[in-house]
């Protein structure tokens, strides 16, 4: 069945959809509120859902958070592409050995992405990462990170685990492998 989405930035305006979807699925991870690869992201101690709510709310208040939400037909909101310049998403997963080998920072970065748990499998990812290039694309493009999990060669992987995504919904947008940052993550990167 081929579903219709649509798509909006995330922004005080929509925040309440953004909450209801991240409510509705327990803070997802219990309450992370999307905010580990922000600034403030875990630290060393993990940190109240309300904390990560209110700096959540914080950063959409002050501009300092992209995030394209995907709609159904009735108006509620599926799930998310997260994406921003590096600056405003540093804490990436495996950051020494991503050090170790970076050459040159990217315009962009793809962070977490997250589809309701009812409704995974429907292509609801992919039209949030489409829209992130699409407004990457708006805000003048350039060289776009993603960070997602091997799949291929692994045992089946359940989506759950799958934060940053699977390589392969990035290779339907163009991303090609940079290099390995663990034993099942890689850099994959894409002009726009
Ligand atoms: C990973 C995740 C985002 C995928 O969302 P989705 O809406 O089900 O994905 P889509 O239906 O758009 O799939 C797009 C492509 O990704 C790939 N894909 C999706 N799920 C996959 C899986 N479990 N294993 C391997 N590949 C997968 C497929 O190639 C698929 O393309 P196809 O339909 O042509 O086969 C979803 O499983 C999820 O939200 N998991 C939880 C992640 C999370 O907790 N994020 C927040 C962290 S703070």
């Amino acid at each position: 069945m081929t579903e219709t989405y649509t798509t909006r930035a995330l922004s005080p305006e929509t925040w309440d959809d953004f909450a209801g979807l991240v409510e509705a699925n327990n803070g997802v991870w219990g309450g992370c509120w999307c905010i580990g690869l922000h600034v403030e992201g875990f630290g060393e101690k993990p940190h109240s859902a309300q904390r990560n709510r209110d700096a959540k709310r914080a950063h959409v208040e002050e501009g300092t958070a992209h995030q394209i939400l995907v709609y159904d037909a009735d108006g509620t909101c599926l799930g998310w592409c997260q994406y921003g310049p590096p600056a405003e998403l540093p804490n990436i997963k495996n950051p020494a050995k991503y050090a170790a080998g970076l050459s040159e920072l990217p315009d962009w970065r793809i962070g977490c992405i997250f589809t309701s748990s009812k409704h995974r499998g429907r292509g609801v990812a992919r039209a949030a990462v489409s829209g992130a290039l699409d407004a990457i694309r708006a805000a003048g493009g350039g060289v776009v990170e993603a960070y997602p999990e091997q799949t291929v060669d692994r045992a089946e992987q359940r989506g759950a685990y799958l934060h940053t995504g699977p390589e392969e919904l990035y290779e339907q947008f163009g991303f090609v492998r940079d290099r390995k940052i663990a034993k099942w993550r890689w850099v994959m990167r894409a002009e726009i």
